[in-house]
């Protein structure tokens, strides 16, 4: 299951350029590492999937403007972002993530959307302390959309794959609330998501894995890579993560960066400009907004999706709190495209509709067809104006670059494929 990727030449160049600037050299991995993982669906939840990709958005952003006025004037900080109820319905989880001397294993959700590692959520599977964890007397709290976690912050191995990171920073949940079942979050977004989530020290950044791993010499570059693709059955593993380095088998072309964006609240999660436009006409004016594997859709701020509306034919469906359209509109959608870094990125009409064989998964009608699009509820200008969730990222390979600050996207051998 595991693969093990050799480094393309450019991330070579550029390991080889900063392994020359080391004054003392450190044992370094010569590749990136892969992890596989899954995506499953649960339809055991209570609420639509708007429900609880709302509660996501909602919880992003007042995590943001928490950090934004914190940093103004030192108010406390009022939520904080990470995983809802969504799990109940469509998450990416990876089980091979162990933590301890031996190890254990947790089935984490994969989340850039906060940047915390926790376990023990799930209270048939608590956090285990072992021979390597070390208690660092810190409290650790985060709220999310519709429950939360508090518990204690340690140091301790973490392994992924082949990798043993040392002294990484996870906390053991000791109440936690609104993960059905799942042991807890592998936080992948940057440092800066972990900012108040040690409860004595708003202040104290805990290093993510990716970081900890790179600085301590196991991966040759200080990124990740998410392969998700479009699937019309779930539970798969059909999703890799790269520690390290870009897997070269799951995308095609070249990989296409925007920096993120360095003001606002987007600025500390993973961000970037992007305009959306459909026959030619604008949809979203450029604006700035995240890309985030914690949320099923793809947000738009209230006058783009209007506008997407509009143009589709899609009434609102309750039962879902998708758009829903006929058979017809379905025939006459055309492509929906982000413009990215100077480039097009196209969702074909099959990619922007929800997968028709998971309808059930978000209360839809069997022969139901949803667009895979939700409106944030407020107008564009309101600094989180979209989020590039699951249904952008399972078209378009995404790179998260935190040596540059930015963040890249590929078209993948199934970008334009008809699945759904
Ligand atoms: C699911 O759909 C039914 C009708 O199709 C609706 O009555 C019900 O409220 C929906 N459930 C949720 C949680 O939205
Ligand atoms: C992790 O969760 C998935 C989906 O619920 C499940 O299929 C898998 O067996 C779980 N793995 C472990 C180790 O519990
Ligand atoms: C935990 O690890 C961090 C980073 O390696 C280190 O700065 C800190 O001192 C460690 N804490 C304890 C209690 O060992
Ligand atoms: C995003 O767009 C705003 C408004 O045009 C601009 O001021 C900012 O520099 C841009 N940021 C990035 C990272 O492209
Ligand atoms: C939607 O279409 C109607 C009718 O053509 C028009 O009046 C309205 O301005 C449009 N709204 C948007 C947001 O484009």
């Amino acid at each position: 299951m595991r693969d093990l990727f050799l480094l393309t030449a450019d991330v070579a160049a550029a390991f080889v350029v900063a392994a020359t600037v080391t004054a003392t050299p450190i044992a370094v991995r010569q590749s990136a590492i892969t992890l596989p993982f899954a995506k499953v669906v649960d339809t055991t939840g209570t609420t639509n999937i708007i429900t609880s990709d709302q509660a996501r958005f909602e919880a992003l952003k007042d995590y943001g403007s928490a950090i934004a006025l914190n940093s103004i004037n030192g108010l406390p900080p009022v939520n904080y972002p990470a995983t809802n109820e969504f799990i109940q319905y469509l998450s990416w989880v990876n089980d091979d993530v162990g933590i301890g001397t031996p190890p254990h294993y947790y089935n984490l959700t994969v989340d850039t959307g906060s940047a915390n590692t926790w376990a023990g959520a799930n209270p048939n599977r608590p956090f285990v302390i072992t021979s390597s964890t070390v208690d660092t007397g810190l409290e650790f709290g985060a709220l999310y959309g519709s429950g939360g976690v508090t518990g204690e912050e340690y140091n301790d191995t973490v392994t992924l794959g082949p990798l043993s990171i040392l002294n990484q920073g996870v906390a053991g949940a000791k109440l936690a609330a609104g993960f059905n079942g799942q042991d807890g979050i592998l936080g992948l977004g940057p440092t800066s998501l972990t900012l108040y989530t040690i409860l004595s020290d708003f202040e104290d950044e805990i290093p993510t894995v990716v970081d900890t791993a790179f600085v301590e010499g196991l991966i040759p570059a200080h990124e990740l890579s998410v392969s998700f693709e479009p699937t019309d059955f779930a539970p798969i593993t059909n999703g890799l993560l790269t520690f390290g380095g870009v897997d070269p088998t799951r995308f095609t072309g070249k990989i296409t960066y925007a920096p993120c964006t360095t003001t606002g609240l987007t600025s500390y999660f993973w961000s970037l400009n992007e305009s959306i436009t459909y026959q030619g006409e604008a949809i979203m004016s450029s604006t700035s907004g995240v890309v985030d594997t914690g949320t099923a859709t793809i947000y738009m701020p209230s006058d783009a999706y209007s506008r997407y509306q509009n143009a589709t034919g899609g009434t609102f469906d309750d039962s879902t709190g998708l758009l829903a359209i006929t058979e017809e509109q379905y025939e006459n959608l055309h492509d929906l495209v982000f413009h990215i870094g100077g480039r097009e990125f196209t969702l074909t009409p099959n990619a922007q509709i929800w997968p028709r064989a998971l309808n059930a998964a978000i209360n839809g009608s069997a022969d139901g067809i949803y667009l895979a699009v939700s409106s944030t509820g407020l107008p564009t200008g309101s600094d989180l104006d979209f989020i590039d969730g699951q249904a952008f990222l399972e078209r378009f390979y995404s790179v998260f670059d935190s040596t540059n600050n930015r963040v890249g996207f590929a078209t993948t051998p199934l970008t334009d494929a008809h699945i759904n």
